[in-house]
């Protein structure tokens, strides 16, 4: 059978869903420990608050083996000296996700329990990310960067147990003359 659900339509002068089924943005006063500079964020946050991204998604029905595909809009922009990025997660079981970069200039870090790596993320990149790795998107240009994910439904979002290990270690800073990146390990 044949469900209107299953779908939609991508704009892609705009780089954006239609009519999606859900969107969301997550803000600075919801990812305060994340960064490095705490009084970089309590400063910011005293006079506003800043959006860091953007989440819209398509997604269908629970189970059946279903996929999600979303798209998320990450601003350009630092805190302090640290580029703005997502918030990162493992997913609670095991499925991979495809990201897929349409826009804009990046670097997605993967970790595990051990590890850590840092790969370029922009516009045309496609990364395969296991189903093992808690994954991070960093914005290192100058213009939003968009990039596509599919995934199962039922991948789920596990966020505590990248804090439980201590966070991503790898953090994205702005070099010193402020022309380009460099990767600082806490
Ligand atoms: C995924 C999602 C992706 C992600 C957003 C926001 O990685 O599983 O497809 O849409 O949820 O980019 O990132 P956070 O979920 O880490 O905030
Ligand atoms: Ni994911």
């Amino acid at each position: 059978m044949i469900l209107e659900n299953d779908f939609s339509f991508f704009d892609w002068e705009y780089l954006q869903l239609e009519k999606p089924t859900d969107i969301y943005v997550k803000k600075l006063s919801n990812m305060k420990e994340q960064f490095i500079d705490n009084s970089v964020v309590l400063k910011i946050l005293s006079s506003a608050d800043l959006v860091l991204y953007k989440v819209e998604k398509f997604e269908p029905e629970k189970g059946k083996g279903n996929l999600i595909f979303s798209v998320t809009s990450l601003y350009p922009g630092t805190v302090g000296r640290e580029y703005f990025f997502t918030q990162g997660h493992y997913h609670q079981n095991d499925f991979a996700e495809i990201y897929i970069c349409l826009k804009g200039k990046g670097l997605l870090l993967l970790k595990d329990k051990n590890n850590e790596q840092v790969y370029n993320f922009e516009k045309g990149s496609i990364s395969h990310i296991n189903s093992n790795f808690a994954h991070r998107v960093v914005n290192i240009g100058d213009e939003m960067l968009k990039f596509i994910s599919v995934y199962n439904v039922d991948a789920g979002f596990d966020y505590e147990k990248v804090i439980k290990e201590g966070g991503f270690s790898t953090k994205i800073v702005k070099s010193e003359n402020s022309k380009s990146y460099k990767i600082e390990t806490l």
